[in-house]
């Protein structure tokens, strides 16, 4: 279902006009479909069929309390990397149970919070955080249950930024290295390690990628077991893509089957649970970013459309160069006039742009524009930078909307600051 579709000449947001929440709320500002976000997080589970699977949906995509809600509801759990995930993901009410911890830099304050709280596991991304994790484990009378992150070295074909399972990435532990740290750890009676971990990257749009890295995870945890491992779990990450532009992904299902055949080579693995921790795959395009048109600026160059959103709101056209679909809210002819212009916002940078020499129709000031598929690292990556409050956050559903997270204030803006 398309929950951001064109009623009456008019976009809607989950049944809702987007025009009447910019009027409510105020622009710039986000608009999340609750139907979207849960739709897609089922369409994972659905996907697996009977295959014992837990989704640990990545935090750090899209983390509002309410969405997080969303996810506890379905029973389901969440891939944090930080202290504050950690807290957001409790705070929403899902089970420590559920929660696995990833990222290369945890601190002991960190290590001790989640240890504390009982989560699933760690995903030990070095030596040397082992060491730490088994230290403070220690100290506490408590086994911290892990697993290694591992590199599996394939090639993911996405933005070199968000690629993470090739050899010269900071994460992971390369994979010939996993057998030795294991070794090490089963002298570590405070460390129990359950599983093995990779994440190769984001926005992935073939599923290749994900059938090696399975591979190459499935063989070395044929090693570890023989090195008498009791793994239980098997860690496969985020990295599904969504549509953009013209993108076609793989389908939850396709998805599925790509992970579940590469693995059917192993049939000494059956028994093993999966788990993936989708974000972009279920927020990416369960919300829109709404502006509003503030000038028209015509150089001898170039035609801007200057909007109050910017990339403090949405930083990934400036930072990845990423493409977002923008569409006029009131729905325009298919003859309508059209001319190419950049989508900048008030920010002071050049590069605060939201689209550069996009064929657009012809706007004017006070038109709202939809910025698409900004869900996913967009409202999570924003910031206060030229002392912009942050945007709204509404969460639309079935015809009715509500504020999720208010838009801050110039009192938000310099809390904790003493004169
Ligand atoms: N698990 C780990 C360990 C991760 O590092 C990530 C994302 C995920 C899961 C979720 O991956 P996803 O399903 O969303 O692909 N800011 C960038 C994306 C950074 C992704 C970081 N890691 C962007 O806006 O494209």
């Amino acid at each position: 279902m398309d929950y951001f579709a064109y009623r009456d000449g008019e976009l809607h947001a989950d049944g809702v006009p987007a025009s009447e929440i910019a009027r409510e709320y105020g622009t710039p500002v986000y608009v999340y479909s609750g139907g979207a976000f849960a739709d897609g997080l089922r369409a994972l589970k659905a996907a697996f069929g009977g295959i014992p699977v837990r989704i640990c949906y990545s935090v750090k995509a899209a983390s509002n309390l309410t969405l997080l809600g969303i996810v506890s509801e379905l029973g389901m759990g969440a891939d944090i990397v930080s202290g504050g995930e950690l807290f957001r993901a409790l705070r929403a009410g899902i089970p420590a149970g559920n929660i696995v911890f990833s990222g290369v830099g945890k601190t002991a304050r960190e290590m001790a919070e989640a240890l504390d709280a009982g989560i699933l596991m760690f995903n030990l991304e070095s030596e040397g955080e082992m060491e730490l994790l088994a230290k403070v484990a220690a100290e506490m009378g408590k086994v911290a249950p892990v697993s290694f992150r591992v590199n599996p070295d394939v090639d993911p074909h996405t933005h070199p930024y968000i690629a993470t399972g090739l050899r010269e990435s900071k994460f992971g532990i390369p994979h010939g290295e996993a057998p030795g740290l294991f070794a090490r750890a089963l002298g570590l009676p405070s460390l129990r390690v359950l599983g093995l971990d990779c994440h190769i990257g984001s926005q992935l749009t073939t599923t290749g990628p994900f059938a090696d890295a399975v591979k190459v995870m499935a063989n070395l945890l044929e090693t570890l077991r023989a090195a008498g491992a009791d793994i239980r779990y098997l860690d496969l990450g985020g990295g599904l893509g969504i549509r953009y532009k013209d993108e076609v992904p793989p389908t939850p299902s396709e998805y599925a089957h790509a992970v579940t055949g590469a693995l059917a080579g192993f049939p000494g693995l059956a028994g093993l649970t999966l788990v993936i921790e989708p974000g972009r795959s279920v927020a990416g395009n369960a919300s829109i970013l709404l502006t509003r048109v503030l000038y028209l600026k015509r150089t001898p160059a170039k035609s801007f459309v200057i909007v109050d959103a910017a990339m403090n709101d949405l930083v990934r056209p400036s930072l990845y160069g990423a493409y977002h679909a923008i569409r006029p809210v009131r729905e325009s002819a298919p003859d309508a006039p059209v001319s190419t212009v950049s989508v900048v916002g008030p920010v002071c940078e050049s590069g605060d742009f939201l689209a550069r020499d996009r064929e657009l129709p012809v706007v004017a000031p006070c038109d709202l524009l939809a910025v698409f598929g900004a869900g996913a690292y967009g409202f999570t990556m924003s910031s206060n930078y030229n002392s912009r409050p942050r945007a709204a956050e509404i969460l639309a559903e079935a015809g009715s909307a509500r504020v999720v997270r208010l838009r801050e204030t110039y009192e938000d803006l310099v809390r904790g600051e003493p004169i």
